[in-house]
């Protein structure tokens, strides 16, 4: 039986932490799809497509991954691409209500779909999109924090932008 995980995500955008937990993920799944969803309580910088595209050049070395997005919640998806599992990294304590809380509520709406987390490698336990967006913003060295296309995106963005 081929196992298939979900790795759900704003990814706005893909970070070094992102593909740390996706390689790691793809190592114990035999198909993960990294998939681009809706946080409500976030409002992106790139649109979906943008995003699409950086993580799939942050992942081409990764055979199998597979990238794509949804409207809508995160069970259906899980569900239509006949995933048994979702993955979520976890950096420190305080990631920890939140997502109990997303992973709760995921289990009422869907029980059969198992969450994994996977710990952060400790260089990336501080790594979030949101901070590298605040240092790229302010021309800061992001060379460390994103892979290459990230970090010309958020170039490109914050030029045109200003
Ligand atoms: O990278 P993020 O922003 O922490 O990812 C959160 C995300 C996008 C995985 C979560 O908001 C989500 O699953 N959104 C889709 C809607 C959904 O299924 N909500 C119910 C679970 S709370």
């Amino acid at each position: 039986m081929t196992s298939i995980a979900v790795c759900p995500g704003s990814f706005d955008p893909i970070t070094y932490g992102h593909l740390d937990i996706i390689t790691r993920g793809a190592k114990v799944f035999d198909q993960i799809y990294v998939v681009v969803l809706n946080n409500s309580s976030k409002k992106p910088l790139f649109s979906v497509e943008e995003r699409i595209e950086l993580i799939r050049e942050s992942t081409k070395d990764i055979p199998n991954v597979v990238v794509d997005s949804f409207q809508g919640l995160l069970v259906d998806y899980a569900k239509s691409v006949k995933a048994s599992a979702i993955i979520r990294g976890l950096r420190a304590v305080s990631d920890f209500e939140y997502e109990m809380q997303i992973t709760s509520m995921n289990r009422v709406l869907e029980e059969d779909i198992e969450t994994f987390f996977i710990m952060t490698n400790n260089q990336y336990s501080f790594l979030s999109s949101s901070i590298v967006k605040e240092v790229a913003k302010y021309g800061g060295n992001i060379s460390e924090l994103v892979p290459a296309p990230v970090k010309n995106a958020l170039k490109e963005k914050y030029t045109v932008s200003e």
